[in-house]
């Protein structure tokens, strides 16, 4: 028998070294941003850079050497996919920290607004938890809803496996970079591990260099005209 599993979702891991002086200035300079928020009542949600101000994060030089780093690692997804950069100009379109507190956690979410994510742990203490991607067209859904938790339960499903879940968790090791489609709902698991996450996640657009005869990816904003 031979089984052939098409049209897959491109999840790439790969691990970014950097120095420990380096990754002691830059929490301190997360906790710095972190530290400035009102907080009301204790949240369940993670502090997210992106909406609390500090959505460019790697216009601070600080960040600039990591940044470098996690470029190498994008042109490696594209390269996957067989995408001619040379074509392209890429783009960090929005850079943040996150910083998880206990028992924190962050909502399924996409960020439609650009081409590809990532998520890099800056600071990652055991069982302080994973990310989660989810389908939204399971390719093997042979009857609506077949495939649910409940399903599972009523032992219709025998057990989850890679052909029937909708959802797949990686819990990386610090040091370690997640690159997946924008478009990919994805949540994070909470922290169970009494002491901070801290992950840098980042939004990438590419347009191309030069539109001319290409119909659908963005023309180059170079070209653009205002209002
Ligand atoms: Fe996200």
């Amino acid at each position: 028998m031979k089984v052939f599993n098409l049209f897959p979702l491109t999840v790439l891991q790969n691990k970014i070294n950097i120095a420990e002086d380096e990754r002691t200035i830059l929490v301190n300079e997360i906790k710095k941003m972190q530290s400035q928020k009102v907080e009301i009542s204790k949240s369940s949600y993670a502090w997210t850079g992106d909406t609390n101000g500090y959505e460019f994060l790697f216009s601070n030089s600080l960040f600039k050497n990591l940044s470098k780093k996690i470029s190498s690692v994008i042109l490696e997804y594209l390269n996957l996919l067989e995408i001619n950069t040379n074509h392209l100009d890429i783009y960090y379109q929005r850079s943040w920290a996150t910083y998880t507190q206990n028992e924190q956690s962050i909502n399924f979410h996409t960020h439609s607004q650009s081409n590809i994510s990532f998520a890099y742990y800056l600071l990652k203490p055991e069982k302080s938890g994973g990310i989660i991607f989810r389908s939204n067209e399971l390719q093997n859904e042979i009857a609506k809803n077949i495939f649910t938790n409940s399903k599972l339960e009523k032992s219709l499903i025998n057990k989850a496996n890679p052909y029937n879940s909708d959802r797949s968790m990686f819990d990386l090791d610090q040091d370690s970079i997640i690159v997946f489609p924008s478009k990919t709902p994805h949540a994070t698991v909470p922290n169970k591990s009494n002491e901070p996450r801290i992950s840098i996640s980042g939004d990438i657009s590419i347009m191309l260099k030069d539109s001319k005869g290409f119909e659908h990816l963005m023309p180059n904003f170079s070209n653009w005209t205002k209002f």
